[in-house]
């Protein structure tokens, strides 16, 4: 079977790779095995999260897959950190998005430094699902990437637990609505097994990204972690990045183009689900080489109907998903309402279109048909202006605001930020600005979890805006405004911005801008000092590398 042509053959064959055959041999491997492609299959499975635990088995039988398929299959992993625990102290947040840059270079370090034919990836938190898809494009040998899954949710007295409930809860044992004992209470109750969250967070976003793209076969992801068929599902991975390799077929790069950009979008848009993937396409589409930016998913958002009703838009998790069929269900109402470019290929290289002819047809209540949508858009608006030239987000899904208009009150970062709302240090009216905050500054693009609660608390999220560089967490309520770019480190526009001048927010228009004349912003930019970087560690390396947010905050460029 032995073919020269193959990737590996360059570390295995002739005298001079004696020494890799030595190693090989000592890893267990006959000649025969030596002999056949080498299949990496590389997992973020870890005792860090419920996220990350039931990848070990899922990659056994991939594992098992490749071998049934006449390869031989090398395991390795990567790490994964999960944004429940680094959202909550004071330098977590910097780690998450880090992260991801570290999955992807470290996947790609394994799979080009061992020279591996073909791989299975597989991965199961907030930027594990990014990072190995654009390992996977970077690295463009026949790829298959298998989702973890989601944890099945709890219930108490009967009645589903809304997973993101526990965020309200929290604010209610704050303000003293609810007892710590209550608290805990329903907590224990509100994810019962191993697996992603059960919602529609970035993980269960991204990973229905792959599966639109192409990354992952139809009508997989929302199998839950714990259920059998992920065996299944894995072992035929397994098999079919073999076949990828030895018959031919569709590479990452193939998977990576305009169109399934768009098409990945869409998804989002119509499940409203997580505005972060929003960051990471572009990162995904500079792994091809594909320029694709925040602004060209504005129309998309836009016009793209919400027609699912999963947590935390509606009472549905994913599992009820996949009773229904899964994301096919999803995706062929997008197609059949014309939402959807048809041609680009899926996993199994069929175009779109014939690959879910046969998908199921929306039941009306989980998933709806594209003219009887729960919201005639997404509800995540990008706004551009001289404030954001790259762009921002805004949700406006659970606000009837659309229009705002006030003085600047800046915070330069998140503990400032912490420390002046909760001492009140703003008027009704304000737009509250955090800056500093983006993937440089920060650095790593911190969810400020805490900022925005004593706002909340009071019930004042129509009486401000709140606009930041970084990100506010689901649920803050008001006009939120994130993701600003470039940011204000690498001296975007909100770095000029002064106390009191005026910002005039439109999410009815798409535009965020701020009522300084440019030749004024030059001359405040004339005296702006030099922004430090962070010093030391992962931190360091990160801020001097990473590009902006609107580009996906990419650490390189395309090569
Ligand atoms: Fe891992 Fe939510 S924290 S998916």
């Amino acid at each position: 079977m032995n073919d020269p042509a193959w990737r590996s053959r360059a570390t295995i064959d002739g005298p001079m790779r004696v020494a890799n055959r030595m190693h090989l041999r000592a890893t267990g491997l006959d000649d025969e095995a030596i002999a056949k492609p080498f299949v990496g299959v590389v997992h973020t499975h870890a005792e860090v999260s419920p996220c990350a635990m039931p990848l070990a088995p899922q990659a056994a039988a991939a594992k098992v897959g490749v071998e049934v398929a006449g390869g031989t299959a090398r395991e390795f992993s990567t790490v994964s950190i999960s944004d429940v625990w680094t959202m909550v102290h004071e330098r977590g947040p910097q780690f998450s998005l880090i992260s991801r840059e570290i999955i992807a270079d470290s996947v790609e370090l394994v799979l080009e430094g061992q020279r591996y034919d073909a791989a299975v990836t597989l991965g199961a938190c907030d930027k594990t699902v990014p990072g190995m898809l654009m390992a996977m494009t970077r690295v463009n040998i026949p790829s298959v990437y298998v989702h973890g899954g989601a944890a099945l949710r709890g219930y108490s007295n009967g009645e589903p637990i809304n997973f993101y409930r526990v965020f309200g809860d929290m604010d209610r044992t704050l303000s003293g609505e609810m007892s710590e004992r209550e608290l805990e209470n329903l907590n224990r109750d509100a994810m019962v097994s191993v697996g992603t969250c059960p919602g529609l967070n970035t993980a269960s976003t991204g990973a229905a990204c792959a599966e639109i793209m192409g990354f992952s076969a139809l009508g997989t992801a929302s199998i839950p972690a714990v259920f059998s068929q992920r065996l299944a599902l894995a072992r035929k991975a397994g098999q079919h990045a073999m076949k990828l390799l030895i018959e031919g077929g569709p590479r990452p790069r193939d998977w990576v183009t305009r169109e399934s950009l768009e098409n990945a979008v869409t998804v989002v848009a119509a499940m409203r689900g997580s505005s972060n993937m929003l960051l990471h396409l572009p990162a995904i589409a500079n792994e091809a080489g594909v320029k694709f930016e925040l602004r060209d998913m504005t129309d998309i958002l836009r016009r793209t109907p919400r027609i699912t009703s999963l947590i935390p838009n509606g009472p549905h998790a994913l599992i009820d998903l996949h009773r229904i069929g899964g994301l096919p269900v999803i995706f062929k109402a997008l197609l059949d309402g014309g939402f959807l470019h048809a041609h680009t290929p899926t996993n199994d290289g069929r175009p779109l279109g014939e690959a879910l002819a046969d998908a199921p047809q929306p039941d009306g209540i989980i998933v709806r048909a594209c003219n009887n949508a729960y919201q005639a858009d997404s509800g995540i608006v990008v706004l551009q202006g001289n404030l954001a030239p790259g762009g921002c987000i805004v949700k406006t899904a659970d606000i009837s605001m659309r229009f705002f208009e006030g003085p600047a009150r800046i915070f330069e970062g998140d503990a400032a930020a912490r420390i002046g709302i909760a001492d009140g240090q703003f008027s009704v009216g304000d737009v509250i600005i955090v800056r500093g905050e983006g993937p440089r500054g920060s650095p790593g693009m911190r969810e400020m979890l805490d900022a925005p609660i004593p706002i909340r608390r009071r019930g004042m999220g129509k009486d401000v805006a709140l606009v930041t560089d970084g990100r506010w967490p689901t649920g803050t309520g008001g006009l939120c405004i994130a993701h600003v770019s470039p940011e204000a480190h690498a001296g975007g526009p909100l770095a000029l911005v002064e106390h009191g001048d005026i910002i005039r927010i439109d999410a009815e228009k798409g535009t965020i801008d701020v009522d300084v004349s440019e030749q004024e912003l030059e001359q405040r930019r004339a005296v702006l000092p030099p922004n430090k970087y962070w010093s030391g560690g992962v931190g360091e390396k990160y801020a001097r590398s990473v590009g902006p947010t609107h580009l996906g905050a990419p650490t390189h460029s395309y090569d």
